[in-house]
């Protein structure tokens, strides 16, 4: 399926809960006031959901969160999921801390890629920005994780000024004897997002270039779903990724939608865009329903985010105002 800018769209991100395990400064933090749990979509409600989108052309899959392992038989539905026809991979995006019980039914269901969110190796500094201590079960699962070849396996990191700025290249040097990717996300003005000021790609890449005594060289091929770009580093097995939507705008390639997990079928991670599924899927919709509902979501996806301006898209989209993890990132 294409949007009316001609991008073609097949990824879908699913955020099967808004809860989460963590208390993560820029997401959700300690004290914030979370909303009362919603009605989320239940799993018959999501494979319906896939069904529709990979009959319109939707490929991959991503599972992600709130912390997406804190509802239960995530693999039975990744397992679902896998099974549908022209869905070619389901990748899970996670905090960690419950992935190393899970694994091993993770891979048997078919997980093709896992992304672990760790934003220091320093666990003093990790416990400041996750709300928690709860290094040491994450660490043990990257571990786990990287015990299977078959899985693709990356690290994901949000640097902070004042938070973990200055852990970013003990972060990068997991890619070098690792069969992992390191990626630093720039921080987006979302939610608590807002309130931070975040290190840009090229502050990081002269920082990483400064204390890995190496230059990184751009990676010409694409390692995923997502918008990352990759950097190769002499002697590293892994690759360094940016996903830095604020400096390096990647809107005109945006190959995805998303799904919240009370059903809202949003089109830009930045606007209200979209359309509720939840109503439809309660009054019993037939999958052409919900095909149509979908294209026409999709025919006005806005064309970009404007994270930077101050004057808004000129269609006056209404900004989101959902936090990170209700979004699912
Ligand atoms: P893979 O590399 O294939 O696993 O995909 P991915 O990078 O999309 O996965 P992940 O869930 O780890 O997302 C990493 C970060 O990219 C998250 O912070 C997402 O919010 C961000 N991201 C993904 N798509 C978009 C997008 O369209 N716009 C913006 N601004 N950020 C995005
Ligand atoms: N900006 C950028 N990344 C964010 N994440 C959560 N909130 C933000 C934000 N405001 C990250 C998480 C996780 C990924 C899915 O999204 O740290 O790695
Ligand atoms: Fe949880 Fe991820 Fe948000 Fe942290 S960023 S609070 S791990 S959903």
């Amino acid at each position: 399926m294409q949007d009316s800018y001609g991008r073609t769209i097949d990824y879908i991100r699913i955020s099967v809960t808004d809860q989460c395990n963590l208390r993560c400064i820029y997401c959700m933090p300690e004290g914030c006031i979370q909303k009362v749990p919603k009605q989320i979509l239940t799993d018959d409600q999501i494979l319906m959901l896939c069904r529709c989108f990979a009959q319109l052309g939707v490929s991959r899959v991503k599972i992600t969160g709130g912390e997406p392992l804190l509802r239960p038989q995530v693999p039975a539905l990744i397992k679902e999921i896998r099974q549908i026809p022209g869905i070619r991979s389901v990748t899970l995006t996670t905090n960690g801390i419950l992935l190393k019980k899970y694994l091993p039914q993770l891979v048997k269901a078919g997980l093709t890629g896992v992304n672990i969110s760790i934003d220091s190796l320093n666990s003093v500094h990790y416990q400041q920005i996750s709300g928690r201590d709860r290094l040491l079960p994450v660490m043990d699962s990257l571990k786990a994780a990287l015990s299977y070849p078959e899985l693709v396996t990356k690290l994901n990191c949000v640097p902070v000024y004042g938070k973990n700025h200055q852990d970013l290249a003990d972060l990068a040097l997991l890619a070098k004897d690792q069969d992992l990717h390191v990626r630093f996300i720039e921080m987006m003005p979302i939610g608590y997002g807002k309130d931070f000021t975040c290190c840009t790609e090229d502050q990081i890449l002269m920082l990483l270039e400064k204390k890995l005594h190496t230059q990184l060289i751009p990676y010409e091929g694409s390692l995923g779903n997502g918008p990352a770009h990759y950097y190769q580093a002499q002697g590293f097995k892994g690759k360094i990724g940016f996903i830095s939507a604020v400096s390096h705008k990647f809107c005109s390639q945006c190959n995805r939608i998303r799904l919240t997990s009370d059903g809202y079928l949003k089109t830009c991670l930045q606007y209200q865009a979209g359309c509720d599924l939840m109503p439809y899927l309660q009054k019993g919709a037939s999958e052409e329903t919900l095909k149509q509902m979908i294209l026409k979501a999709v025919k006005e996806k806005p064309m970009c985010h404007h994270f930077l301006e101050e004057q808004k898209d000129e269609r006056k989209e209404k900004e989101e105002l959902r936090a990170m993890c209700e979004i699912g990132g």
